[in-house]
């Protein structure tokens, strides 16, 4: 039995990888979450699992050395998801990104070397790259991050590389691309759209809303990353994507047509500073290991858009009170 460390387990990906772990695994896995519960974190989504015996969550912060060292010392793999993860915060406030993205990681590898362990997962991101116009970004070309967000994981991910190269510390890098699906915090595309048009608000859309992004259902991202802790190579970076390239318009214009609402709700706005055109990701190595995405991404983001209508109570707290204020502060828009 392992035991398994994923850090940011109460946030979106973090919480379905620690469902599909033990919808895999069973009783047959310990697995210790801890998170900061920063605003993105939410204890509610691991209802179901808090008081399974195989499963400890522990409040804290990734930065912290005190706190990281004794679970990394328990753990056989870390699987390192915390991080601030939204594009939008890093342009109005940078800092809490390089303290938890990259230091946090610096925190988390040191521990690691200390101690040993199997594996260590970090999750990245394709943003690392940058922005595409035509084809597809391979492991090995360049880091072009253009958001503080994309690059402080950028500084995590290689800084992850070279503690393979330097202490042979087993590292694997995990680039997917935009995921969706139950649980994802409602500042993000797909929950924002889907519960502002719920709430028969307007759905902002930044520029002309021809940027594209490749789509991934939560659990097949979840998938991946287990796939490649048994079937990845140390030291090496693996891109992961769905294969669903999308405009925001295709993908508000799916919303909208799922939930049967006005098109009219579709509002443009000022666009993001620094907004990256096109996100797309090769993902031949991955595939050539034998791991394929299994969900259809129709089928996927109607059950998504359906969960976000039949779990009203899990965001409309969310969506209420401080953070609605602070986003209509900050961003001028509604959240
Ligand atoms: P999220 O914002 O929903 O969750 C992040 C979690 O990390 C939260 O539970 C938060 O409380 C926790 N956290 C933040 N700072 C922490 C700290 N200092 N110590 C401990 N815990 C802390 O993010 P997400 O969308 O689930 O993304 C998870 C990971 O996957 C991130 O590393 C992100 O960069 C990466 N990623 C996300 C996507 C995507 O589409 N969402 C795509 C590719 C990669
Ligand atoms: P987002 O979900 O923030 O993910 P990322 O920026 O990490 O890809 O945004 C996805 C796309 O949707 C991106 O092109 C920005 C756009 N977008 C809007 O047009 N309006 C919004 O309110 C948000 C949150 C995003």
């Amino acid at each position: 039995m392992k035991t398994y460390l994923v850090t940011g387990g109460a946030g979106f990906i973090g919480s379905n990888y620690i469902h599909y772990l033990f919808q895999k695994y069973g009783d047959d896995v310990y697995v210790i979450n801890l998170d900061k519960l920063t605003y993105a974190g939410n204890l509610e989504n691991l209802d179901d699992v808090a008081t399974k015996k195989n499963y400890r969550f522990v409040r804290g912060d990734i930065c912290q050395a005190d706190v990281v060292d004794p679970l990394v010392k328990e753990a056989d793999v870390v699987v390192n998801f915390a991080a601030e993860s939204h594009v939008d915060r890093s342009i109005g406030a940078p800092d809490a990104f390089i303290k938890t993205d990259v230091y946090g990681a610096f925190i988390l590898l040191e521990a690691a070397r200390r101690h040993g362990v199997e594996k260590f997962i970090q999750i990245s991101t394709d943003e690392v790259y940058g922005s595409i116009i035509d084809g597809s970004f391979k492991e090995t070309d360049i880091l072009e991050p253009s958001s503080p967000y994309s690059a402080s994981k950028a500084g995590a991910d290689r800084l992850a590389y070279s503690y393979f190269v330097t202490y042979q510390l087993p590292v694997i890098i995990t680039r997917c691309s935009n995921n969706f699906g139950p649980y994802q915090y409602p500042e993000k595309l797909i929950p924002l759209f889907v519960t502002n048009a719920l709430e028969d608000k307007s759905l902002p859309i930044y520029g002309d809303g021809k940027n594209v992004r490749d789509w991934i259902y939560v659990l097949d991202h979840c998938d991946a990353v287990d796939f490649l802790i048994y079937h990845g190579k140390p030291g090496q970076v693996y891109n992961i994507g769905g294969g669903n390239e999308r405009t925001n318009i295709e993908i508000t214009d799916l919303i909208l047509t799922y939930l049967k609402k006005p098109h009219t709700l579709k509002t443009f706005i000022q666009d993001r500073l620094g907004h990256d055109r096109r996100y797309s990701v090769d993902t031949a190595k991955i595939t050539a290991l034998g791991w394929v995405p299994e969900h259809k991404f129709e089928r996927a983001m109607n059950s998504t858009i359906q969960w976000y209508v039949d779990n009203r109570s899990w965001w409309g707290k969310l969506k209420s009170g401080e953070y609605r204020e602070f986003y209509k502060a900050n961003y001028n828009k509604e959240l």
